[in-house]
């Protein structure tokens, strides 16, 4: 596997990030850190993401920095050129991914249907967001697809949270989680980077607990 992706699933989670102010991504990637979560998907669903990537990236070099809520081809490339390490995108775009596959950047799907997961695998890749999770059946679903994609690893996102990671990270077929709830929007306006690094550092141990 791709070690971008294996340090993925080292890591557990992935915090994703809408973030209004890309001046605070520096902050923000110092506060995932320090609670024990080196890692950001900045999603593209504000304007700051690109500069916000940029500048985490640059200052936050022990933080692995990827994008998310990628929605063309372009978006990708804007992401990679500011620094961008690994690229998520809600669905299945062929656009995104073959521009993936052709800088060799990893790229992590988002699939929901057995349909989409073939045509992951069509394009040789096995880690895929599964999206949104909750909403789609959560761990009962996963479940009854791993029995037919043995070699996929899901990485679940949407309604994951401090409740219910542990039940998913104990599935076999789940390579890490992706959540916002560590860094919502409003914490990173009011600057309350000490309860990004509590949440980070509680759900650090979470990962650790299922781990164990
Ligand atoms: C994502 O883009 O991965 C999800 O929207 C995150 O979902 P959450 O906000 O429910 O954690």
């Amino acid at each position: 596997m791709n070690e971008i992706l294996e340090q993925l699933g080292q890591m557990g989670v992935i915090p994703v990030i809408a973030i209004d102010n890309a001046a605070d991504a520096p902050k923000l990637g110092r506060a995932l850190s320090a609670g024990g979560l080196p890692c950001a998907e900045i999603t593209f669903r504000t304007p700051a993401a690109a500069a916000a990537i940029r500048l985490m990236a640059a200052e936050c070099p022990d933080v692995l920095v990827g994008a998310g809520t990628v929605l063309t081809a372009a978006q990708a490339e804007t992401a990679v050129s500011h620094g961008a390490k690994f690229i998520v995108t809600p669905g299945f775009d062929e656009a995104v991914v073959n521009y993936c596959l052709e800088q060799n950047i990893p790229i992590i799907p988002g699939v929901m249907t057995p349909t989409e997961i073939n045509m992951a695998l069509n394009k040789r890749l096995t880690v895929l967001k599964f999206f949104p999770a909750g909403a789609a059946g959560g761990v009962k679903t996963l479940k009854a697809i791993g029995g037919p994609y043995g070699g996929v690893k899901f990485i679940p996102a949407g309604g994951v949270n401090p409740a219910n990671l542990a039940d998913y990270l104990r599935l076999p077929q789940v390579h890490a989680c992706g959540g916002s709830w560590l860094a919502k929007k409003q914490l990173i306006n009011e600057g309350a980077f000490d309860t990004i690094t509590q949440l980070a550092s509680e759900a650090a141990a979470l990962v650790r607990q299922a781990a164990g």
